[in-house]
């Protein structure tokens, strides 16, 4: 038996200690926002936020993240920046990608607080969306990051 914090609240999980957190999360605790594509790290679309860091939960054993807090987009408040500039934005369009992408951005914006939109270009560009929102997505976090630093606008 393992236990973690997901969302805030813990959870008590009987699984095998090499299964992914991501099946953890999907299969046992039910929640489907974490995506799975390609099950090897290499996407982003199953990325949640594992003591505040972002964290590939297809490569996490549950084992690794028991004792952790994990933050999907559900955890995410309403009022959050990078929730409002994404709505603002428009980011979405098949929406399959975004929960992991936001959550990229959230860590991304707590440790580079004031983004060039070179690094915002770098931090985003290994992440997957097949639907082509990344121009979105970057016009998204520079509106947020502008929110988190007290600035009028976009
Ligand atoms: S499904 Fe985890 S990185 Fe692609
Ligand atoms: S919005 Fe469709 S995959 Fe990104």
């Amino acid at each position: 038996m393992f236990s973690l914090t997901v969302n805030g609240e813990r959870r008590e999980v009987e699984a095998a200690p090499d299964t992914p957190l991501l099946w953890v999360l999907r299969d046992t605790l039910g929640i489907t926002s974490v995506k799975y594509t390609c099950g090897v790290g290499e996407c982003g679309m199953c990325t949640v936020l594992m003591n505040g860091n972002a964290q590939r939960s297809c490569v996490i054993t549950l084992e690794e993240a028991a004792g952790s807090t994990i933050t999907t987009i559900e955890g995410l408040p309403e009022e959050h920046p990078i929730k409002q500039a994404w709505i603002e934005q428009q980011v979405p369009q098949c929406g399959y990608c975004q929960p992991g992408i936001m959550l990229q951005a959230v860590d991304f914006l707590t440790r580079v607080p004031k983004p060039t939109e070179s690094q915002i270009d770098q931090a985003m560009d290994d992440v997957l969306c097949r639907c082509g929102s990344h121009a979105r997505m970057k016009v998204a976090i520079k509106q947020a990051a502008d929110t988190l630093n007290g600035k009028q606008g976009g």
